[in-house]
């Protein structure tokens, strides 16, 4: 049986990465895109040259020419310009709506059975230029996002109990930004809710630092942003898809009545299989946790507008 394969677009630090973590586990071959000649040759050969020091026989090749991404089960999407000091996610969007729909169209053309997943920011909104752009259903167009803002505040939970990450599962809804709803009374230890085991003060610290995980990492760097997290959060979502884990990871999708919105890409957990988002996971949400949900979706939404009125 062939093994799957997985499109990666944009050789820099996200893409690389995740090509990295994809080859690397054994569980796709990948073909690393970009436009820059000679960038994704160069980083592939590296990487295959890895290959039998590391011991897997996944196949890994680089190419500026999308027929060689003909017949990938995923395509991962992380063309685009990184976020510098000081820019916002908002400032990328006209440039990278343009990145985004070209590439999203040069590879679903070829590979039309695909699962597309975004990584591009301004997140929310380089969702919606994919799906418009692919014409694909809802099921088959999802936005990293949740996964690496959970996996932050997971972080920082277990640094301030003291535990294991891997006892520590939190809970984060909304867009992917400074709006976004982490949700302390879901997040635990062990399935404790934090809510018991931290004053409201130290949540309510460790959500605003959550919230501005990117710029916390960004401003450290001092040029480009995160990539191994966002890697990292790309591959548990490729890993559930081919392996049909049906994980429940929270991922942008486009909603369609769920948690009360319309036609707008949010995140939210979802069930991740064989046929990309199989199911939404809808809670009931207090009424302090719906308004901060709608203001989240209310600024994907103008995002949104912003894009359509640039043409
Ligand atoms: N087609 C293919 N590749 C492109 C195109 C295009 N039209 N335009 C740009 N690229 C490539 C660049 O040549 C570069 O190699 O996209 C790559 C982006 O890599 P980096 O600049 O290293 O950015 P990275 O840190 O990987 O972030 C990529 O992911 O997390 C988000 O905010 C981040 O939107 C950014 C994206």
């Amino acid at each position: 049986m062939a093994r799957s394969k997985v499109t990666v677009i944009g050789a820099g630090n996200v893409g690389a990465t995740t090509a990295q973590r994809i080859v690397e586990s054994g569980v796709a071959d990948v073909v690393l895109v970009d436009i820059v000649e000679g960038l994704p040759q160069g980083k592939a050969l590296d990487l295959a040259e890895a290959a039998p020091v590391v011991g897997h026989d996944a196949r890994i090749v680089g190419t500026n020419d999308y027929a060689d991404t003909a017949g990938s089960d995923i395509v991962v999407v992380t063309s685009g310009l990184a976020r510098q000091p000081g820019m916002s996610r908002d400032d990328l969007l006209a440039k990278n709506a343009g990145i985004v729909r070209s590439v999203v169209r040069a590879a679903v053309a070829v590979s039309p059975g695909a699962i597309l997943i975004i990584v591009t920011n301004p997140l929310d909104a380089m969702c919606h230029v994919a799906m418009d752009a692919s014409g694909f259903p809802r099921e088959r167009v999802l936005g990293m996002a949740g996964v690496l803002d959970s996996a932050r505040f997971r972080a920082f939970i277990a640094e301030e109990l003291g535990v294991s990450v891997s006892d520590t599962h939190a809970f984060v809804l909304g867009g992917h930004g400074d709006t976004m709803v982490p949700l302390p009374r879901y997040s635990t230890v062990a399935g404790i809710p934090i809510t018991e085991l931290m004053s409201p003060e130290r949540i309510a610290a460790l959500c605003a630092r959550t919230a501005n995980g990117g710029a916390e990492v960004v401003a450290l760097l001092k040029s480009g942003s995160a990539f191994y997290a966002p890697a990292a959060s790309v591959f548990e979502m490729v890993e559930s898809i081919l392996l049909d884990r049906k994980r429940v990871l929270p991922c942008a999708v486009a909603l369609a009545g769920e948690f009360g919105t319309h036609d707008l890409f949010v995140g939210v957990p979802v069930v991740l299989g064989a046929g990309g988002m199989e199911r939404v996971m809808e809670i009931a949400l207090t009424g302090d946790e719906q308004v901060a949900f709608d203001r989240s979706a209310a600024a994907v939404r103008e995002l949104v507008a912003t894009l359509a009125s640039l043409g």
